[in-house]
């Protein structure tokens, strides 16, 4: 193969990365390959590449000599130090106008501080979201690229052409400079763990509360999945009812252990948000039932303590099932409301000048988080670019309007089966605090007034008071 047609080097051969050389390669551009033990490599060529353009090479140096200028070289390997490593390593060979792209699921600090470093060579750098797992990554991702635009402009025939496609559109943009990208994509995540923690609690609801078996649980969410809650997460969960366990007679959800794992993304969008004083409460919920999910010792000593009975609705099926599809819609919109908001904070934060409505327009393809509700949020932001709060569009309120009842019903009825639902309960109090038109938080400041002399502010006057407490 010529020298010049290599232009993009990919350094990375877990499931991601093999996944998306094989879609580069089967996009007609010639690709080289690296990782860093080369028996993975040699296994990657002998067994999955079936006549694309793939070149494997066996050191940094070489994969860079292979591409004519400017280099493009993307990074498909774990975050964390690993990356800093590769780059301090990779650094040496490359020269000013080559472009390293980071495609892992990067700390956003982490890419703004490594763009600086490669800046100092003048090398371009982009960091870049994927989302879809392995068979996203292999047959359309969502991608979410962000950094030097210039480097994007280069690079943008590769992406749009390896994304997922919505009706012909790509799902890649360029979101915005520095570390825009890894932002949306842990938002993305963040949104992902919120919907996730919702559909479980359905889910326990159905099978606790209703006695539904999983070839029922199957049947319901296949429903739900033809209609208004259609998307990836839910086709998943139906499918995910139908699996036999091969180690056992059972089906495979009812032998794997109730304790969540996570490999971060949750906790920075928490925490980021806390620093923004943006609140996502179904997002920090689904981290903390992660967490409270893996205490064990907590988890058993406690439950033989309060023993905690089992209850049925043997009636009302149908109905509670009916509810439970409105709740669970509800709360989605203002899950994806949450992950919206902090956005549109971060964007005005951190300057990343983003679009909402070109980030709904990219997860609706490839993602995780993928569903018709992207639809309905694209269209909002579409009709009001500077749209303060997603359930300030007239047809995002309607349907919040027509489901909290039955948010508020299916909550009823899982504190009466005893069956906790705090992401439900947690998408409900955020509603109602948005609407309340007065909330409690004057008593806050009374307090901190009368113990710290924090001082408060009048409804009828303008200025910062402070109160003699203790006096008559
Ligand atoms: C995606 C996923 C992907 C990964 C998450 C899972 O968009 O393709 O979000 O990035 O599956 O990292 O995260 P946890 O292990 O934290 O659940």
């Amino acid at each position: 193969m010529d020298r010049k047609e290599f232009k993009l080097g990919l350094i990375g051969l877990g499931e991601m990365g093999k996944n998306l050389a094989l879609n580069i390669g089967d996009h007609g551009f010639p690709v080289a390959v690296y990782n860093r033990t080369y028996a993975k490599t040699k296994q990657f060529m002998e067994d999955e590449v079936k006549g694309q353009a793939i070149q494997a090479v066996a050191s940094l140096e070489e994969l860079v000599k292979l591409m004519p200028r400017p280099r493009m070289v993307l990074l498909v390997v774990s975050s964390g130090p690993a990356i800093d490593n590769l780059i301090e390593e990779l650094l040496p060979f490359l020269e000013p106008d080559d472009l390293i792209i980071d495609g892992g699921n990067t700390f956003f600090r982490d890419t703004d501080r490594r763009e600086r470093t490669t800046a100092e060579k003048g090398v371009l750098y982009l960091g870049m979201g994927v989302s879809g797992g392995g068979f996203g990554a292999r047959f359309g991702p969502s991608l979410m690229p962000g950094g030097s635009s210039k480097a994007y402009e280069r690079v943008r025939p590769i992406l749009e052409a390896i994304s997922a496609k919505v009706d012909g559109d790509p799902c890649v943009t360029h979101l915005g400079p520095g570390s825009a990208g890894h932002y949306v994509k842990m938002v993305h995540n963040g949104i992902e763990y919120g919907l996730m923690q919702l559909i479980a609690e359905v889910y326990h609801l159905l099978k606790l509360g209703l006695g539904l078996n999983n070839d029922e649980l199957h049947k319901v969410f296949s429903r739900w999945n033809q209609n208004k809650l259609n998307g990836y997460l839910m086709e998943i969960t139906s499918r995910i009812f139908l699996k036999k366990d091969d180690q056992s007679s059972n089906r495979l959800i009812d032998q794997i252990l109730d304790q969540a794992g996570q490999k971060g993304t949750g906790l920075w969008t928490s925490i980021n948000a806390l620093e923004l004083q943006v609140p996502i409460p179904n997002i920090v919920l689904a981290e903390m039932m992660r967490d409270l999910s893996g205490q064990t010792e907590e988890r058993q000593g406690i439950n033989q303590i309060f023993h905690k009975s089992d209850r049925y609705l043997s009636k009302d099926r149908e109905k509670v099932t009916a509810h439970l599809e409105q709740a669970l819609y509800c709360g989605m919109i203002l899950t994806f409301s949450q992950g919206l908001a902090l956005l549109r904070e971060a964007s005005r934060t951190y300057k990343y000048d983003l679009v909402l409505q070109e980030v709904a327009r990219i997860w609706r393809g490839g993602c995780i988080i993928r569903s018709a509700l992207l639809e309905d949020i694209r269209s909002a932001y579409k009709k009001q670019p500077d749209l303060v709060h997603l359930l300030m569009d007239p047809n995002l309120a309607e349907k919040v309007r027509s489901s909290q009842k039955a948010l508020r019903s299916a909550i009823k009825t899982a504190m009466g089966l005893n069956i906790p639902t705090p992401g439900l309960a947690a998408s409900l109090a955020y509603f109602d605090s948005f609407c309340s038109p007065r909330l409690p938080t004057n008593l806050i400041q009374a307090q901190r007034d009368y113990f710290g002399a924090h001082t408060y502010q009048r409804i009828d006057r303008p200025g910062f008071f402070h109160g003699q407490w203790n006096r008559e």
